[in-house]
Parts: C-alpha cells; structure tokens; sequence
C-alpha cells in the first residue's frame, strides 16, 4: 500500500510516535553538520517531490522544498493557476501523470476531498500541505516543539481558542494519538466540525468543549491560537467582530498552568487574535515551531518514501 500523509488519524500511534523521534534525531545531527551539505547517507538522493499550491504559502513551500534539499532529493513547484488544473484538467488525470514522473506530492487544496481524490488515483505518496478540512503536517511540527521545550505529550494539557478551524481539526485528531487532553474556546458558531469531534471520539481522545476562551486556558500547558480569518472565508469583518474575545492577550495567558507557552502555526495578526506582548513574548515558541515544520517533513517525506 502507499503511505499518504493525509490526516493523523488513521496512522497508528507507534508510526506517529516513530516520526517524531525520526525528526528529533534528524534535527539533532544536522546541528553539528556543516552548512551547505546535505544529511548524511542523502536518504533521499535522486528523489523528487512535486508541490502544487492552490493557495499562498511561506512555510509549508520553503520547508518542503529545503527538506528534499537536506535529504539529497529535489523539489517542483507550481500553483494550481500554472498547472492545466486551473484550465479544468481533472484531478485524477494529474494525479495519474505526476505519478509518472515525481516520486511524492505534496498539495495545498481549498477542498480536502480533492486531495483524497488525488490520492486515490495517484500511484506516489501524497501529503496534505493544508486543506479547508486539516494542516496534519503543522500538527507534527507543534507537537515536536512542545517535546523540545520538555512537555510529555501524554497527559498534557491544550488549549485551543478562537476559530475551531483545520489547524484545530489537526490537533483534534492528535490528540488520541498523542494521549495529550484538548480544551478547545470558540463561539458556539465556530465549534469544531462534528466528524472531527467523532474520530476523536471514537479513538477515546479526550477533548472538552467550551464557549469562552477563559474556561478552555484555565490550567491549560500549552495556549493555541490561529488567525480569526483562514484562507477561504469570505466574512473576515463578522468573523473578527465575533471572534474578537477569544483572543490570546497576557491576561488570559495568566489564566494558564505556570511557564504554560503560547503556539501559532503562523502567519499571525497582532492585535487581532494574539497580543505582540504573547507572541513576541517568553512563553511564545512561534519560530521554533516554523523551523521544526522543515525538520518533522524530513521524516514525514521519509516515512511515505520508506527511507
Ligand atoms: N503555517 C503555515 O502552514 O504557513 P504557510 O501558510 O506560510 O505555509
Ligand atoms: N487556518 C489558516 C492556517 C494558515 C497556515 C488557514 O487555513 O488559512
């Protein structure tokens, strides 16, 4: 079978777990390496990822593309408006052809199904680069900061507010996986999607569900926040209006467990979902977490080429 990396959910917790220690391990020999040389062994030498973009992106196209860069492979990028797909071409039909050429596909969609539909008709490995559904890869790269900032994921303590978004469907989905618990503070009109809520569920993950952003932080670890306004929504003054007391500001960190830190998968809105005063402050891990984005998809691009 092909290894996707569509969503965490259906891996198992020992491939997820496996990862992580493949990024952590990878993060700590290539701090002793010397600039400009690839990984040792290039384990991925002579590969190619190919990378379609239907939305704007800085990290998730920088960190993959220098990923296949470290690991000796090379990377191809495009958006969909570059691609015959912005013309119509079908889905599958690129699917089929890529296979033919690249050896992985990694796809930033604005509909999730057409990223399962694409790897169903691929014959390559595909991973989800952020959908309207889910940012899984974002998810690995948080939970591999957490770990470095000395948090045991099991039995720990999150806190998501604002929008229960696809980066928050994410940690939904880890949150079984991981045996982390998840409190999550949104509007009642931007709770998390009931099937998101239902794979948690059903993999006995523990996730509570609050409608202010004060009960979800109380004690909380780790503070969570994303922009109020995602790739794709079309009402942002309704959203900011509404979303407004779910922001992130240094009063509700106080509410937080002592020495808990502050997450953003970036970019970030000072002002609107987070105070600078948070994010440019000592609980904030914002850039460790944008570096380990290229460090944990060296091991996802590995674990899907079974390298
Ligand atoms: N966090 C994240 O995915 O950033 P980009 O949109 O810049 O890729
Ligand atoms: N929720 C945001 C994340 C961006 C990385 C979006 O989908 O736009």
């Amino acid at each position: 079978t092909i290894r996707h990396f569509l969503d965490i959910w259906p891996l198992e917790s020992a491939e997820l777990r496996a990862i992580l220690d493949q990024a952590h391990a990878m993060k700590k020999a290539r701090a002793g390496w010397p600039k400009g040389k690839i990984d040792a062994g290039a384990p991925l030498d002579g590969h190619t990822l190919a990378m379609i973009f239907e939305k704007s992106s800085t990290r998730t196209r920088f960190s993959f593309d220098m990923a296949m860069r470290q690991l000796g492979g090379s990377s191809i990028t495009a958006t969909s408006n570059d691609m015959q797909l912005g013309r119509g071409e079908t889905v599958e039909d690129t699917a089929k052809v890529l296979s033919r050429f690249v050896d992985a596909v990694m796809i930033r969609a604005n509909d999730h199904a057409d990223v399962e539909a694409f790897a169903d008709a691929a014959s390559v490995p595909v991973i989800n680069g952020l959908t309207d559904r889910s940012h899984p890869c974002q998810i690995m790269a948080d939970l591999m900061t957490l770990e470095e900032h000395g948090l045991t994921l099991r039995g720990a303590r999150l806190a998501w507010v604002g929008d229960g978004n696809n980066v928050c469907a994410s940690f939904i989905h880890a949150a079984p996986k991981f045996g982390f618990s998840l409190a999550v503070g949104t509007p009642k009109r931007f709770a998390p999607d009931e099937d998101d809520l239902e794979i948690a569920a059903e993999l006995q993950g523990r996730i509570d569900l609050y409608e202010t952003a004060e009960e979800a932080v109380a004690g909380a670890d780790v503070v969570i926040a994303d922009t109020f306004v995602s790739m794709g929504d079309v009402d942002a003054e309704r959203r900011l209006e509404i979303l407004d007391p779910y922001a992130v500001t240094e009063e509700l960190m106080e509410l937080a467990a002592g020495g808990a830190k502050f997450l953003h998968c970036l970019p970030a809105h000072r002002g609107e979902e987070v105070d600078a005063e948070v994010i440019d402050g000592p609980a904030s891990l914002v850039f460790d977490e944008a570096e380990n984005r290229l460090h944990a998809q060296k091991a996802i691009l590995r674990w899907c080429l079974g390298k």
